[in-house]
């Protein structure tokens, strides 16, 4: 092959000189001369004239980079070089003519070498193209990994990502696990957490490999080495490792090329391996049948142990990164669950309240988010406001802490040692009536006046008395009750005090004492104005407790969302007396699920459970006077959301009743 093309008659273009080393061609046409190239280097000299014919293809030509293993020099007249220089930008040089066989010889030269570096250049273009392709390809990758909190499908990810980026056939994950033992690493192990495969489906299943050099990925665990082999069933001579061909004979697979990977965390610990199998010519090859492997497979690359090396190393920061947000997630959500448990030992008889609230009103967002029509169509709720839901419905109630533990479970009006007392006092009365009895009958019988009739008259007082001290008990015990109470129990309860009966000492005290009638005239429920405010500041409580935490910001709204549970539409709720537009959607939604609960819940020593369709009706006349959502209430009864709680309610039971 010739080292210079000549374009035209090398007569009208060279000196007639045989130079040593250079060999001259000539071609007549465009096309000759694009025949006449192969892969070497060349110099081509075109006499202009030629050029002006084709000046157009050979622009293209060139701008096409059909002239990249050759430079392009015109050959003129003296007197025309520079016109032609002008004329025919796309030509390296203009060279006068004749072309002595020296300049040739220097031209040639330098062609080669300026061909020579325009290579080179080429080839570090490419060379960082191709790093920066790699690099953006990390990048991508690893925002892809730290953006993914399932772990599962976090591994799943690595694996596949490795994958990829080596077009790697088949590949498996491990990671170190640490055994029960502490004080010793002998004990420590793989566990096989994944396997993919492109040609053959794999039914895996989690397993345990022990942490040894025998294995590839052991060895690669322990070493802390990168593991490249291009021949599994050939290892390497004196490799600690071998591989096993058990998976392969069981699914008619063939293991060729493998690379295994360290993962190493940011404090450089090695928490697992990523092991890949057969890396292809083309990573859209599946290898079936298995005689494939023999033509396609090719052993991975250092550029291939360089890009998994970097890979998992970002795999292993976004699984450590993943793992610790879990802990933290389930840490936190076992804390809430101690706090619910907490709460609800206090009052054993709301057992399960704030669970089944969080149940129903969280089953309520669900419901509002899925909806395209109607008032909710524009309401949306992420999983993590969902979850935001959750913690402000299970912890809702929190701040009953606060409340003194009688008030909280007060069923009656007066404490239960309150009403001993009052028992303890009466029956002292009635005890008292009968010495007086005795003692009068004795006194008659010893001054000689006891005639059958006095005595039968004396008897007949007593009991008389006696009846009329069980009445006014009576009266009391019915009092006690948080029923509402009629206006004569109330004029009998203030006489009361008025009537007194004398100690061992002789001092009198009143029946029942000013703060007794207090609580006893209590016209509705069980507790008095001030105990119900007690009750009341378990809200204020809750929002104070929440607002100590420090939330992440996918739940801030936690304290402010249980802060607002019993606020009502019109104003007329507690602590805060909010008006509608203020209480947030998810508090709206809370109240009508606790008040629900409230009701339909087993029996409480205060309270009698309400059937279902009676609590419904309840809340829908609380909707009806203005003070509860009727919009959530109806999405509430329509889609059923109340059934979710039932059976834990035991309202079922309820029902059948
Ligand atoms: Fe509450
Ligand atoms: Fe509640």
């Amino acid at each position: 092959m010739a080292n210079i093309l000549a374009w035209g008659n090398p007569r009208d273009m060279l000196t007639r000189e045989i130079v040593p080393g250079v060999t001259v061609r000539d071609v007549r046409t465009l096309s000759e001369l694009q025949a006449a190239l192969d892969d070497r280097d060349v110099l081509i000299l075109a006499d202009v004239a030629h050029l002006e014919a084709e000046q157009d293809a050979v622009a293209a030509w060139v701008k096409s980079a059909g002239t990249r293993r050759a430079v392009l020099m015109g050959v003129a007249d003296i007197g025309a070089a520079d016109d032609a220089a002008r004329r025919f930008p796309f030509l390296d040089d203009v060279l006068i003519r004749p072309v002595s066989g020296n300049r040739l010889r220097l031209h040639l030269e330098r062609a080669l070498d300026s061909l020579s570096s325009r290579r080179a250049i080429e080839q570090l273009d490419a060379a960082v193209a191709r790093k920066s392709q790699e690099l953006h390809e990390l990048n991508k990758i690893g925002v892809a990994l730290s953006a993914e909190r399932d772990i599962n499908k976090l591994l799943d990810l690595i694996l596949f990502k490795c994958r990829e980026i080596t077009a790697a056939d088949a590949g498996s994950l491990y990671l170190v696990k640490r055994g029960k033992d502490d004080s010793t690493t002998d004990d420590d192990y793989l566990s096989f957490e994944l396997a993919q495969n492109d040609s053959v489906s794999v039914s895996f299943e989690k397993g345990q490999v022990p942490l040894s050099e025998t294995s590839i990925a052991g060895y690669a665990a322990l070493s802390g080495k990168v593991v490249n082999v291009p021949d599994a069933y050939n290892p390497p001579a004196g490799s600690p490792f071998k591989i096993s061909r058990a998976f392969d004979e069981k699914s008619g697979y063939k293991s060729r090329s493998m690379l295994a990977v360290p993962m190493r965390d940011h404090q450089d610990d090695i928490i697992g391996v990523v092991q890949l199998i057969n890396k292809k010519k083309d990573h859209k090859t599946v290898l079936r049948p298995v005689t494939l492997v023999d033509s396609t497979v090719i052993p991975f690359t250092s550029v291939d142990e360089e890009l998994v090396t970097s890979l998992a190393s970002q795999a292993a920061v976004a699984y450590e990164n993943t793992r610790l947000i879990q802990e933290i997630k389930s840490l936190f959500h076992s804390f809430v669950h101690a706090s619910v448990t907490a709460i609800e030992s206090r009052d054993p008889t709301t057992s399960g309240h704030s669970d089944r609230v969080a149940i129903l009103t969280v089953g309520t967002a669900e419901r509002v988010d899925a909806i395209d029509s109607g008032p909710f169509k524009d309401v949306r709720f992420t999983k993590d406001q969902l979850q935001e839901i959750r913690y402000a419905s299970l912890l809702h109630d929190f701040g009953k802490v606060g409340v003194r533990e009688k008030v909280l479970i007060k069923g009656k009006k007066l404490y239960i040692g309150e009403m001993m007392v009052l028992r303890q006092r009466f029956a002292y009365i009635k005890r008292t009536l009968e010495a007086e009895h005795l003692r009068s009958k004795l006194e008659q019988v010893l001054a000689g006046r006891s005639s059958p009739e006095l005595l039968l008259q004396m008897d007949r007082a007593y009991e008389e008395r006696q009846r009329e001290i069980d009445g006014l008990l009576n009266m009391v015990a019915q009092a006690n009750e948080p029923t509402i109470l009629e206006e004569e129990s109330v004029r009998a309860l203030m006489d009361l005090p008025n009537r007194s009966f004398a100690d061992m000492e002789g001092n009198r005290h009143p029946f029942l004492t000013p703060n007794e009638v207090q609580a006893l005239s209590i016209r509705r429920g069980s507790l008095s104005e001030k105990e119900r405010r007690e009750i009341e500041s378990h809200v204020t409580h809750t929002f104070r407790f929440l607002s100590e935490i420090r939330w992440t910001s996918e739940y801030r709204r936690v304290p402010e969302i249980a802060y607002a549970h019993h606020e009502k539409l019109d104003g007329t709720g507690y602590p805060r007396k909010l008006p509608a537009a203020e209480i947030p959607i998810q508090s709206k939604m809370m109240t009508i699920c606790d008040i629900f609960d409230a009701l339909v819940a087993w029996d409480r020593p205060y309270k009698k459970s309400v059937p279902v369709e009676r609590a419904l009706h309840i809340l829908g006349e609380e909707a009806g006077s203005g003070k509860l959502d009727k919009n959530l209430l109806d999405l509430f009864i329509e889609a059923k959301i109340y059934e979710k709680t039932l059976p834990k309610a035991g309202a079922q039971a309820e029902v059948a009743r």
